[in-house]
């Protein structure tokens, strides 16, 4: 495995408990810091950490901004399955932080090439992003960046693959419901962060894991460039680690 550190926990629990660890120094370092956002059901248990600690005064999120990585293509806001949905729901409805300083992009942007301008823009203005928090698909995925014959640079619209589609169709009534296209930042966006935290649990990622991360960097497993990144923690727990 290149420089990437690999901690391996017993649970999701455990792993959900060690990324808020990480969380927790990052913004009692920088009060203002801006944090990379991922939804999925990988961070759950680090969500309901951060909720916790909020609760419990340990973590004060009045200053901290957020980016989210993804959303999908014309789905509203407040539509049950959106990732802006998932983020209300799961985080930003539970603490204090302040709704302007949470972003997502648009699944309903009338211009999506705008909108992925300016969320690139208001990125660069907030300072860049200090603590990227990813999952992965099944497929080597990053946000939505799916796999292909080269790494996404920026903000852009991707095809959901039929992989990519199937494992998402949990979370809504049929396969045809799942949108066929997402928004989603770019590997570039996700690779300027300062520092990267990326969370694998279970079984069913055991493969992908060592295919990212013990395999050469290639865009057909566009989670593999994090083998180029000089900061990443990767935390996992036993059954993705294969052991
Ligand atoms: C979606 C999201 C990714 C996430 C992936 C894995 O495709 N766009 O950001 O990492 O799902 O999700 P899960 O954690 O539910 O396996």
């Amino acid at each position: 495995m290149s420089g990437i550190k690999m901690i391996t926990l017993e649970t999701p629990e455990d792993v959900g408990r060690l990324a808020a660890d990480i969380f927790e120094l990052e913004i009692h370092a920088k009060p203002t810091c801006v944090l990379g956002l991922a939804t999925g059901s990988t961070p759950l248990p680090l969500y309901r950490q951060l909720v916790a600690r909020n609760k419990a005064g340990r973590i004060d999120f009045s200053r901290v901004r957020t980016f989210n990585l993804d959303e999908y293509e014309g789905l509203a806001p407040d539509h049950e399955q959106s990732y802006r949905r998932f983020m209300q729901e799961n985080l930003f409805d539970h603490i204090n932080i302040r709704p302007e300083n949470t972003h997502v992009p648009d699944g309903l942007a009338s211009d999506p090439q705008a909108m992925f301008a300016e969320y690139e823009r208001q990125i660069s203005e907030c300072g860049g992003i200090d603590l990227q928090l990813l999952g992965i698909g099944h497929d080597g995925h990053i946000g939505f960046n799916e796999p292909g014959d080269f790494f996404p640079p920026l903000t852009h619209d991707v095809v959901l693959t039929e992989q990519t589609r199937q494992a998402n169709k949990r979370f809504f009534q049929s396969i045809d419901e799942v949108p066929l296209r997402a928004y989603t930042m770019g590997v570039g966006t996700v690779m300027a962060a300062r520092k990267i935290v990326i969370l694998i649990t279970g079984k069913d990622k055991a493969d992908i894991l060592r295919r990212a991360f013990s395999e050469p960097v290639t865009p057909h497993v566009p989670a593999s460039a994090l083998q180029f990144h000089h900061d990443v923690t990767l935390i996992c727990d036993r059954a993705a680690a294969g052991i």
